[in-house]
Order: structure tokens, then C-alpha cells, then sequence
């Protein structure tokens, strides 16, 4: 199983966008996805147009608001074929207090141990993290194996990126299978020079993680207020495009990691 940050400290980079999208494509070509949706904002069921009961916080403290047990079984919630959320919302606030109550080994091993199902039940387990640094963002890069970054093209500068990715590397010296596998530019406009200056720069910084850039499209905006990812909303769309062409990477990444060179 693969597990994959999408991280980016800058908020409205595209992270729930390519979050939500990506983890519909891999789970239509058949992949078994869990969506882990870290952000107090509770965006991940609401672009999916489901309405979990528990999330996150139950599934980490076993209980509910009112200190009743709850299965981890019961928190995760089934959104499509092959995908499945634990949501995120206001409770996390109450997370990040009870996890910072924790003694501080137990808190990496709380994330990175729990979450993780046993057996071989899940091909992805997709993070999307929220804006800024806090706790949980913190601890979910103790748990995940692979950081994708969506970097916006309309910024103004890469502003911000130097510093995230100097927190990464000192996320790595913790955390040793952690590695910056996918940059992923959002928000791409061909028509304006800032798009692809910031698209060059990326790729020359970024020889090896840099994918194919995510087009602005305006499809991709309106297809969560119908609780529906772009494939359901308008598969048609440059978006569709361009988030099948991610996860196809993402699925031949991993075939290529299976297999066995051969040197005969
Ligand atoms: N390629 C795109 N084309 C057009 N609109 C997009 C595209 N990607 C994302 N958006 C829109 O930009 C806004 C921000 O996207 P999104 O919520 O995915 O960003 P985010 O990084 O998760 O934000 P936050 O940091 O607040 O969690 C949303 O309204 C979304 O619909
Ligand atoms: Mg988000």
C-alpha cells in the first residue's frame, strides 16, 4: 500500500481538488482507496456529496463527542466504488489537542499505525492535508511515504516554497521513508506569461518529481457544489485530462516499482 501525503503549506493551491479527483480516478481503475481528509474544513465529503457520521477523530480516539465507543469500521465511510473517507471537520481541532496530550512517540505511531490496515485491503491511502503547519499536518508526514505538492501557477512567486520544502527535509531526518515524489503545478494558464515562467522554473528545480501541469478549468471549480468529482460531473473536461494523466502516473510509478530489473 502506498501512502501519499498531498501537502502544501500555501492554502488554495488545488491539495482537495487534486486530493478528491486523484483518489476517484485511481478507485476507477480499480484501486482501493481510503481518503483521509486532515483539514477542519471538512471539504472532502462535501466535493464527494457524502454525509459521514463519524471521521477522523472517532476513528483515531475510538470515541465520539459524547465519550461513546465507536469501531474504526463505523468512521470510515464509503463514498464510490473502490473509495472510501474518513472525514475530516471541526472535531480535528479536538484531535489536535488530544494528540498533543500524547506522549510524542505515541503520536507518530497513533497515525502512522492506525490508520494502516491490516493485510493487504487498500492500494492507496490518500492524505489531504490542510493549509499551514499544525499538529496533524506534522504527524501525517510521519505516517505517509510519498509527499505531492500542488503548486499554484497563478502565485505570484513561488513564495512559501523554499520553506516547505526545508520543513520537508527536516520531516525526512524523522521520518526516513519520506520522500518529495510528485510536484504537481495547479492552476495552469497558458495565455499568461506567469504560468509558464513559474511552469519552467518548476521543472527545472524539480527534474525528476515534476508531472504534467492541472489546466485552470472552470468544470473543476463547479463539479464539488453538485457533490461530484470532475469524472461524474463532466468527463470530458480538460480536468478529467489532466487527473487521469496523474493517476496514471501514479499507477506506473508503482507497477515499475514492483518489478524485478532485469539484468540477463
Ligand atoms: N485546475 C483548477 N481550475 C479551476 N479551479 C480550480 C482548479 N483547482 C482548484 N480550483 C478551485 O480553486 C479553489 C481552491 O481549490 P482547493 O480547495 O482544492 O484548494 P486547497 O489547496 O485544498 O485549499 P485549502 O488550502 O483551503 O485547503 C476551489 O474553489 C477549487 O474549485
Ligand atoms: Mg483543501
Amino acid at each position: 500500500m502506498r501512502k501519499i501525503a498531498v501537502a502544501m503549506a500555501k492554502g488554495g493551491v488545488g491539495k482537495t481538488t487534486t486530493a478528491v479527483n486523484l483518489a476517484h480516478d485511481l478507485a476507477l481503475q480499480g484501486q482501493r482507496v481510503l481518503l483521509v481528509d486532515c483539514d477542519t474544513q471538512d471539504q472532502v465529503a462535501k466535493f464527494l456529496g457524502v454525509k459521514p457520521a463519524y471521521g477522523l477523530y472517532e476513528f483515531i480516539t475510538g470515541r465520539n463527542g459524547k465519550g461513546e465507543p465507536v469501531l474504526k469500521k463505523e468512521a470510515v465511510c464509503p463514498a464510490r466504488e473502490n473509495l472510501w473517507i474518513l472525514a475530516g471537520g471541526i472535531k480535528l481541532v479536538e484531535l489536535k489537542y488530544w494528540l498533543g496530550e500524547q506522549p510524542r512517540e505515541r503520536r507518530h505511531a497513533l497515525l502512522s499505525q492506525s490508520i494502516v490496515p491490516k493485510g493487504d485491503s487498500l492500494d492507496f491511502l490518500i492524505f489531504d492535508c490542510a493549509p499551514g503547519w499544525d499538529l496533524l499536518s506534522v504527524n501525517i508526514l510521519m505516517a505517509a511515504q510519498e509527499v505531492l505538492c500542488p503548486v499554484s501557477l497563478q502565485a505570484p512567486a513561488l513564495e512559501g516554497l523554499k520553506t516547505f520544502f526545508q520543513y520537508l527535509v527536516s520531516a525526512q531526518k524523522q521520518n526516513n521513508q519520506l520522500a518529495l515524489k510528485y510536484v504537481v503545478p495547479t492552476l495552469f494558464d497558458r495565455r499568461t506569461r506567469q504560468s509558464i515562467d513559474l511552469y519552467r522554473k518548476l521543472k527545472r528545480l524539480f527534474t525528476r518529481q515534476i508531472c504534467d501541469p492541472i489546466r485552470y478549468n472552470v468544470r473543476l471549480s463547479e463539479a464539488p457544489a453538485d457533490g461530484k468529482t470532475i469524472f461524474e460531473f463532466d468527463p470530458r473536461a480538460t480536468g478529467a485530462e489532466d487527473y487521469r494523466k496523474l493517476s496514471r502516473r501514479l499507477i506506473d510509478d508503482g507497477i515499475r516499482a514492483q518489478q524485478v530489473p532485469r539484468f540477463f
